[in-house]
């Protein structure tokens, strides 16, 4: 079987399943390290297992015990991507169904990839160091020796020591803290999570945190400075909680916490269990950024409960849980709504398959990834592919309600598992059985392992978009003699989503010329607007225009906030545009010390550097 390898982890997932991580960290800021131990609870799968191995990066191993016992261990080589293999023998062997507690005693790197350590001069508040990380997609054997691949779930639970004037949180329900005997400044936290579930999603954040009550089972979380604009800008997320469980059925995590990190935090939100991680830059003071809290949201069923079972299935996680986002926006709002987010997002996917290139093979819906790291793999492609193909089959199916009952059956049937999308073809064909004459009418190779364009376009309702695409036309054809027609007005009863819209058209053609964004700037003012969307859209504009003013705003973007749906596009038009080059390479130079380990590496990528 095929799909016994997970091409992105050295854990043979057929040999043994972890079944509980038992976790002691000690977080020392000076050293920049987690000094730790993990205990692992593991299962053979087969009879005579008698070593195991488990994926790690940049970790130093001190000792291996399993139940107590010394074991022997050995580091094998450390593969391009995939980190190196740590292979413990187990000094008995394990029959079928046998479960043995492997402990590791070990150090993660100040390198580690899962990990960025601020100091107190990159917080909000000057005061403390902070530390969060980001384990998905295969960060999490920089911090933990695990089976890092989303085909083993487990519970875990952890006691976590930091300096008394800090809080640890983690991606569980908080089970208490108390003094740490071993040093009386810090203080130790624990965690319990009941719900088995994949290594991607173990998060640990350490700082001086605040809380604000937003909801009966939420608290928003974040340094001082932004808590109270926090809990403004998220206080429909018990709205959107309640419409997720009317749609898919009960929470099953406890607490729906958030977290907003620091600006560096590399992505707009990440799923992780009881506590959702957000970027800053959602805080636009409007909620009008709230479909990334909708998208986390749907997630805690479509990925933490129905996980994709390798990193190129990928599409299962984040179709179903953008096409989830988007049945939440319809319960709160319309269809009509519904309808132009679907729109901006087929925007999204033609852009990505732009920059790929049409042939390229990572603009396949199920991309092959046995010799790419799944971070360079990231794209809107499996968002959006993959919500083409779940609304293509909406449509050719009945409608909204009928595939609702489609998902809704998945879920409770693949909940607390791993699934590939064969799996999940088999049961979309058991599940409208009276339909495979619809459903043999798919052209499904194309849809799953073709690179480009899919074999099917979506006609989404233009109500909500008539206003953008109007406001597009005319700045591409106004002539220079003419460009007093246009007024501040033009965006008077445009909402930010359309605002957006509109810029992310402007994008898709070829670049204006610099009269014209200089005149929109004039009338619109978009050098001043904080929001972020439309900030990072804007910059593009006036970058591909070759509008020299733009420059430094672009750099202090891409150093302000490290987001990378912002941060790498910018750097790329940067690189892209003649006069900006060499200041881009310099910026990046001077920052990347400072930068999160990832994104860091990606825009050496994009600016050529390696
Ligand atoms: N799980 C992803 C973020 C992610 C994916 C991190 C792969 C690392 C590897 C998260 O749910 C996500 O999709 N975030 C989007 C939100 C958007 C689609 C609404 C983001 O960060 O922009
Ligand atoms: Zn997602």
């Amino acid at each position: 079987m095929a799909e016994r390898q997970d091409n992105s982890s050295h854990a043979a997932v057929g040999e043994c399943t972890t079944r509980h991580l038992s976790l002691t960290l000690r977080v020392d800021f000076q050293a920049r390290c987690i000094q730790a131990r993990a205990a692992l609870t593991v299962e053979a799968e087969r009879d005579g297992l008698s070593e195991l191995t488990l994926d790690t990066r940049d970790l130093k191993i001190l000792k291996a015990t399993t139940n107590g016992l010394e074991a022997k261990f050995s580091l094998g080589d450390k593969h391009s991507f995939k980190g190196t293999p740590l292979t413990i023998t187990l000094p008995f062997k394990l029959l079928r169904g046998q479960q043995a507690v492997v402990e590791v005693s070990y150090e993660t790197s100040p390198e580690a990839s899962a990990l960025q350590w601020l100091t107190a001069e990159q917080t909000a508040g000057k005061a403390h160091p902070y530390l969060f990380s980001q384990c998905q997609a295969i960060h999490c054997r920089s911090m933990i020796p695990c089976q890092d691949t989303p085909a083993v779930k487990s519970t875990y639970s952890a006691r976590v020591s930091v300096p008394k004037e800090l809080i640890a949180l983690m991606s569980a329900n908080r089970d208490g803290e108390l003094v740490d005997d071993q040093d009386e400044s810090r203080k130790i936290y624990c965690f319990r999570q009941m719900v088995p579930m994949p290594s991607y999603l173990i998060a640990l954040v350490v700082g001086s945190l605040e809380s604000r009550v937003i909801g009966p089972r939420s608290r928003v979380w974040s340094e001082k400075e932004m808590v109270d604009a926090a809990a403004y800008e998220f206080e429909e997320t018990e709205t959107m909680l309640k419409t997720a469980e009317n749609l898919v059925g009960p929470y099953v995590w406890g607490q729906y916490d958030l977290l907003v990190l620091p600006p560096s935090f590399p992505f707009g939100g990440m799923e992780n269990p009881c506590l959702t991680f957000v970027t800053p830059t959602l805080l636009a003071g409007d909620k009008s950024l709230s479909n990334v809290i909708a998208h986390e949201i749907s997630h805690s069923w479509t990925g933490n409960l129905v996980t994709n079972k390798n990193w190129e299935h990928f599409w299962l996680n984040e179709g179903h849980t953008v096409y989830l986002e988007r049945m939440i926006c319809r319960s709160m709002f319309d269809e009509k709504f519904r309808q132009f987010v679907a729109m901006g997002g087929w925007k999204d996917l033609l852009e990505a398959i732009e920059t790929f290139g049409p042939t390229d093979p990572l603009t396949c819906l199920v991309p092959g990834l046995r010799d790419t790291d799944p971070d360079d793999a990231f794209s809107s492609v499996p968002y959006e592919k993959g919500f083409a193909l779940l609304y293509h089959l909406e449509e050719q199916l009945g409608g909204p309600d009928i595939f609702m009952g489609f998902l809704k059956a998945y879920i409770q049937i693949f909940a607390y598992n791993s699934v590939t999308t064969e799996e999940w073809k088999k049961c979309l064909y058991s599940y409208f059985n009276d339909k495979t004459k619809i459903l043999d009418q798919v052209d499904w190779n194309a849809w799953f392992h073709s690179p480009g364009i899919p074999p099917f376009t979506p006609h989404y309702n233009t109500s909500m978009a008539d206003a953008c695409i109007a406001l597009c036309k005319r700045w591409l054809t106004t002539s220079d003699a003419e460009l007093g027609c246009f007024s501040g007005t033009d965006l008077k009863e445009m909402s930010s989503q359309q605002i957006i819209e509109f810029l992310s058209l402007l994008l898709l053609e070829p670049p204006l010329r610099l009269n014209n964004v200089k005149r929109m700037q004039e009338v619109y003012k978009f050098n001043c607007v904080k929001n972020a969307e439309i900030k990072f859209r804007w910059l593009r504009l006036c970058l591909r225009a070759q509008w020299e003013e733009a420059i430094p705003l672009a750099l202090e973007m891409v150093t302000v906030q490290g987001r990378m749906k912002f941060t790498r596009p910018l750097y790329r038009d940067l690189y892209n545009f003649e006069k900006a080059r060499q200041q881009a390479i310099d910026t990046f130079m001077k920052n990347k010390p400072s930068m999160h380990p990832t994104t860091a590496a990606l825009v050496a990528k994009d600016l050529h550097l390696v």
